[in-house]
């Protein structure tokens, strides 16, 4: 089959979460199934584009209301990410270091989907399907439907992967005329709740939806911003496929960002150099049990309640525990975690900001990663961790639930079930007691190693989704 995958974010060349991750790894373990996969996304201005070697596949021009604008999309000539990557560079639009926070975000993200369909309007043959990546490419089914300049494109089916439903990228009906020209008497698809929106428009137009662990499936039906009657009306057709991870990337066997490698059977010698080198580097005692958070700083990760969480924390368990943060995002969130370097500075340390090195180093060398998430589709974090040996402590929600067993029902993680600074401080203090076993943690820390996350089975789930 061929499938495209038209996405904001991709490994390595631009990502912000897990979205990217999933977008680098997927379409890779599609190919391995002997299909060709394609990643189609905007050319942002990155490191990529300087370092690596490209060709022209498609010159021309696309209309946003009443403004043209050029298109050159890119091939990555050498394959090197295990599939064809197209790179779509809108003049003005797309060259941006940043991949979203940009104020016409709408037109940015509405000129490269016309772009792209633009594009493949123009192609001698048709794709088995079109997979959209939330809802920045989510005006794609509809478009693909509806606009008579893409009527080439108007049986290809498509598919709609949800990441996260908190964000629809709506905006108002005054910016209706960016869309090219379509039949009228379909514009109730755009509409929800008196806006257009994206989300909402792929959740109706998509051949098929899917999210991305059956949990979140179905949670979506009682809490996903707004749109929760639209996915109980729009069920028949939903699938949960629980995300994997890229085992080549994320091996701490192979991992070169690692202080020092490590397999099962080396895990307790390697994980204690790699915790020795972090702790080094951030002033912490590695003699403790440290717990880490790595992520972004918002509401639905249960950012907010962190500090004080680590504060109770670490004032009682009085020296016997590290802790160490890695996020960025809500200002006051970041002020209040870099304010704790303060209170506990042997004990406490944080680095706000975006590292992805620092973040492998992190999985590697940490014993427990807190995930209080109260909004969680799926999480990678956790499998990254169990990957690494670093025990999880998460909330029973969405894909974590799908993820983690808790150590009281023959498990290897602990888990809690509400975002509450009680909760997690319980949590906590069951991951203290478990550090004090040690017999029982390396017995753990070697089987979730051994559990199998990787995109094998998932590449595969969704290759029989496009075949229903
Ligand atoms: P989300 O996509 O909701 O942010 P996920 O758990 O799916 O959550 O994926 C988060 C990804 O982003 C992981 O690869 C994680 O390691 C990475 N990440 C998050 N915050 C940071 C950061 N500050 N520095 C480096 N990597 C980060
Ligand atoms: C979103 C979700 C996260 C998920 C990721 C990749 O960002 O918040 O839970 O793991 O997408 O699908």
């Amino acid at each position: 089959m061929e499938i495209i995958h038209v996405s904001a974010e991709c490994y390595p060349v631009a990502k912000v979460g897990g979205l990217g991750d999933v977008v680098g790894a997927l379409p890779k373990y599609q190919q391995k199934l002997g299909h060709f996969a394609k990643v189609v996304m905007p050319a942002y201005q990155s490191p990529f584009m300087q370092g690596n070697e490209f060709e022209v596949v498609y010159d021309g021009w696309g209309k946003l209301g009443f403004r043209d604008f050029t298109v050159r999309i890119f091939r990555e000539k050498t394959n090197k990410l295990g599939f064809d990557l197209f790179l779509v560079h809108i003049a003005g639009l797309t060259d941006r270091p940043q991949v979203y926070g940009y104020e016409d975000d709408t037109e940015r993200f509405l000129a490269f989907q016309i772009a792209v369909l633009d594009w493949m309007e123009q192609w001698e043959h048709q794709p088995n399907v079109v997979h959209c990546h939330d809802h920045h490419t989510g005006m794609i089914p509809f478009m693909m439907a509806y606009c008579p300049r893409f009527r080439r494109l108007s049986h290809v089916p498509t598919v709609l992967t949800i990441h996260n439903a908190q964000y629809q990228g709506q905006f108002g009906w005054d910016k209706l005329h960016y869309l090219p020209p379509f039949d009228t008497w379909k514009s109730g698809l755009l509409d929800w709740r008196g806006a257009i929106n994206p989300l909402a428009a792929a959740i109706k137009c998509a051949w098929r939806v899917s999210t991305v662990s059956p949990s979140y499936l179905e949670e979506i039906s009682h809490q996903a911003g707004g749109l929760e009657s639209l996915f109980a009306q729009e069920r028949g057709k939903s699938t949960g496929i629980l995300n994997g991870i890229d085992n080549e990337v994320w091996n701490p066997a192979k991992d070169p960002m690692l202080e020092q490698n490590f397999t099962v059977k080396t895990s307790e010698n390697g994980k204690k150099v790699n915790k020795q080198a972090l702790c080094a580097v951030f002033g912490l005692d590695p003699s403790k049990p440290l717990f880490t958070f790595i992520g972004r700083l918002v509401g639905e990760k249960g950012a907010d309640l962190l500090p004080d969480i680590f504060y109770n924390a670490l004032n009682q368990f009085q020296g016997e525990i590290s802790v160490l943060v890695l996020g960025s995002g809500d200002p006051h969130v970041e002020g209040r975690l870099t304010h704790l370097k303060n209170l506990f500075p042997h004990h406490y340390n944080a680095y706000i900001g975006y590292n992805e090195q620092l973040s492998h180093q992190i999985y590697a060398g940490a014993d427990f990663l807190l995930m209080p998430s109260r909004v969680e589709p799926c999480g990678l974090n956790q499998m990254y961790a169990l990957r690494y040996g670093t025990v999880p402590v998460v909330r029973r929600i969405g894909g974590l639930k799908d993820t983690v067993t808790d150590i009281g029902d023959g498990g290897f993680g602990i888990c809690h079930d509400q975002t509450s600074i009680w909760d997690v401080g319980h949590a906590i203090g069951r991951a203290y007691d478990l550090y004090q076993q040690e017999k029982r943690l390396k017995e753990i820390r070697k089987f979730m190693m051994q559990l199998d996350h990787s995109w094998d089975r998932a590449a595969q789930q969704y290759i029989d989704l496009y075949q229903i």
